[in-house]
């Protein structure tokens, strides 16, 4: 970690593939597990091939419960885990972490954590793979609306921005 006062969070970073400079001195990389796993993975065309994913945050942090004080970051991508469903040795589990049975409360105390710690007029970025949940029901336990994003296509996977209201305006109608 730098010296540098973080202007961004990743709260969630996993092995912070979404990122194009995954050492960016001014992002402050969370995670709640440090890990380095080789799983077997057979996408790609590897049969029988292995793969490693090194998940190395700059600090052990719980998204539901961040240590940093209100109104600290400019920007927070919050990428949490999407899947409720995996085998015990699956390759996504390993890669994006897995949902608990209480995930309707993780989430909505993740969101809710992710705007606390947001400047006013800050900006969240969400990224949500809909597999398994519709984005429509983890999009309820967020606090605010959306502005705009890209709603999956194809792939299933989500790009949300959302703004930091100024006082106490919720931006729901
Ligand atoms: C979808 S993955 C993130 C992938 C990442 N954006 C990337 O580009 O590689 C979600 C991550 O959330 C982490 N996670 C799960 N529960 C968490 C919690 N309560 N607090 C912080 N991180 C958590 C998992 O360990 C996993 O690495």
């Amino acid at each position: 970690m730098s010296d540098q006062i973080p202007l961004a969070l990743d709260p969630c970073c996993g092995s912070r593939m979404m990122w194009f400079d995954k050492e960016r001195p001014d992002v402050l990389f969370g995670d709640n597990r440090a890990e380095t796993i080789t799983v077997t993975d057979r996408s790609h065309g590897q049969e029988g091939g292995t793969r490693t994913l090194r998940i190395a945050p700059d600090v052990r942090t719980d998204f539901r419960d961040l240590p940093y004080p209100d109104e600290s970051f400019y920007l927070v991508a919050f990428d949490p885990p999407h899947l409720v469903r995996a085998g015990r040795k699956s390759w996504l589990a390993a890669k994006y972490g897995r949902l608990g049975a209480d995930w309707r409360d993780d989430l909505r105390a993740g969101f809710a954590e992710c705007f606390r710690v947001l400047k006013p007029n800050g900006t969240l970025v969400f990224k949500w793979n809909e597999t398994q949940i519709k984005a429509r029901e983890v999009l309820a336990l967020a606090p605010h609306r959306p502005l705009f994003g890209h709603t999956g296509g194809k792939r299933d996977t989500h790009w949300m921005v959302f703004m930091k209201p100024e006082g106490g305006n919720t931006g729901m109608t």
